[in-house]
């Protein structure tokens, strides 16, 4: 593929109707990113030149997302949908360019990998005109029957026109193509509408290629490869392949799974050596773990970083932000969100830690809030090194607490601490002796007057 240039074309103008979402259809997500980033992800592995994605009318989100997984990718939009070969020549422009390869992909086929586009490309290389992905799905209803004859493609039958004895084949289209870039706008611009559809059907581009004298080429792939969605019920069967394959991967690369079948990855989903992930534990996108560490049962992590050997739950929620330092400890029903835990410092249990840096081995006590929020703005809050907070203490941000403080159990903590000072920001316990007894003679006394 070296040398080659090659233009992608993404089509992703579908409204996915059958999605039931207000959503469109690619920015859906599968692993925590969306499957218009899935297929842009693949498209750049395979070596992609130049990309363009043809979106709907109206449809900015799409080409937001787009702009925002690949900046150099040009937008095109199709303002009516009618059919796959009219949405391809919305890139019409990009074609004219020139490239070796032009590769049309699908936005809602999320799984194909960069090795089976690459493949599809190396049919052209190999002198076929138009080159597409074949599988032999468990049901074909709905798929193009690919037709061939002494072994070689000629056609593609869309469903709605194929004949009862072409509805029987099982070899169908995957949805994928390649053409080679200098024959691809004349067979693009060769196809009609005359269907059951009334649309450009991408897929005549096969037998427009053979009647120019040209090669065609049909290369089978595995049906997760090819798997479009349309329904929520496709979409989570695709969710489960993706957590296989980074299950499987995440295993490869070292990481202790007892229960891998529980652990729900992201795409992004960073991991060092010798982790291990406890049973239950969900990653979001933007997650990196570090050589050593633990990730204990019921634990949720999103945009956190986790440093070498640190311990992360059981019932741990690490929110966008959170920095664990190595050694650090976050014990359970433990939150943070924008927080950084120094180098061995710890908040073993029930603490909301927002907005605030903890400095190394600092210990957060039990029931510890950072009360973070006014009702009206976030503040930040600093806890210096060694410092000690008492259990159920509330720091009112914007506080600091100085290095080696000590805060006093339950005290609300509303201005700066001192370095090593002892604070205690709660009110003197008062005893009185002998009271409650009294209380109780005197109550005891009034039941029997009354009687
Ligand atoms: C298509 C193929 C069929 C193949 C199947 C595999 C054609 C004519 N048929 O059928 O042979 O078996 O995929 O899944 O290509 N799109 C646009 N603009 C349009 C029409 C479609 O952008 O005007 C986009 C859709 O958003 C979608 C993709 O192209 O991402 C495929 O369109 P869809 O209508 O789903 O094609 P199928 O009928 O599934
Ligand atoms: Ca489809």
């Amino acid at each position: 593929m070296q040398g080659r240039t090659c233009l992608s074309i993404v089509l992703a103008a579908g409204e996915g109707t059958r999605m039931r979402s207000a959503r469109p259809k690619v920015l859906h997500a599968l692993a925590g990113r969306s499957l218009l980033a899935h297929v842009l992800a693949a498209v750049r592995d395979a070596g992609g030149t130049a990309a363009a994605v043809v979106v709907g009318l109206g449809h900015e989100a799409v080409a937001a997302e787009a702009r925002r997984v690949l900046p150099e990718a040009e937008i095109h939009v199709q303002s009516e949908r009618r059919g796959t070969g009219h949405a391809v020549l919305m890139a019409k422009q990009a074609i004219a360019r020139g490239a070796d390869d032009v590769v049309v992909i699908f936005g809602d086929t999320p799984l194909v990998s960069a090795q089976t586009l690459r493949r599809l490309r190396g049919a052209l290389v190999e002198g076929a005109a138009v080159a597409v992905l074949g599988f032999r799905p468990a049901d074909p209803t709905g798929y193009g029957r690919l037709i061939t004859r002494q072994g070689q493609l000629v056609a593609i039958r869309e469903e709605k026109d194929a004949t009862a004895e072409e509805r029987a084949i099982t070899l169908c289209n995957g949805g994928l193509m390649a053409l080679a870039g200098a024959q691809a706008l004349d067979i693009l611009e060769r196809i009609g509408d005359d269907n059951a559809k009334r649309e450009f059907y991408l897929t005549d581009a096969v037998a427009i290629a053979c009647e120019l004298g040209l090669k065609t080429a049909a290369i089978e792939v595995e049906e997760d490869e090819v798997r479009g969605i349309n329904t929520k019920a496709q979409l989570a069967e695709a969710e489960a392949v993706l957590q296989k394959r980074l299950r499987q991967a995440a295993m490869e690369a070292g990481v202790t799974m007892p229960a891998p079948e529980t652990v729900f990855l992201a795409a992004d989903t960073k991991f060092g050596s010798d982790v291990t992930v406890e049973p239950y534990v969900v990653f979001g996108p933007g997650v990196v773990i570090e050589d050593g560490a633990v990730i204990h049962s019921f634990s949720h992590l999103e945009g956190a970083h986790v440093g070498p050997n640190v311990s992360v739950g059981p019932f741990a929620r690490l929110r966008p932000g959170a920095e664990l330092a190595a050694n650090s400890r976050v014990g359970n029903f433990v939150e943070l969100k924008e927080a950084k835990l120094g180098e061995g410092a710890k908040a073993n249990h029930l603490a909301y830690i927002g907005d605030a840096s903890v400095g190394a081995g600092a210990n957060i006590g039990a029931g510890t809030i950072f009360c973070n929020y006014d009702g009206e703005a976030k503040h930040r809050s600093e806890v210096g090194k060694g410092a000690f907070i008492g259990s159920n203490s509330a720091l009112v941000s914007p506080v600091k607490i100085g290095e080696g403080a000590y805060v006093a159990t339950g005290s609300v903590i509303t201005e700066d601490v001192p370095a090593d000072a002892l604070v205690f920001g709660r009110a003197r316990q008062v005893v009185k002796e002998n009271r409650a007894k009294a209380l109780r003679a005197k109550a005891a006394e009034g039941k029997k007057k009354g009687k």
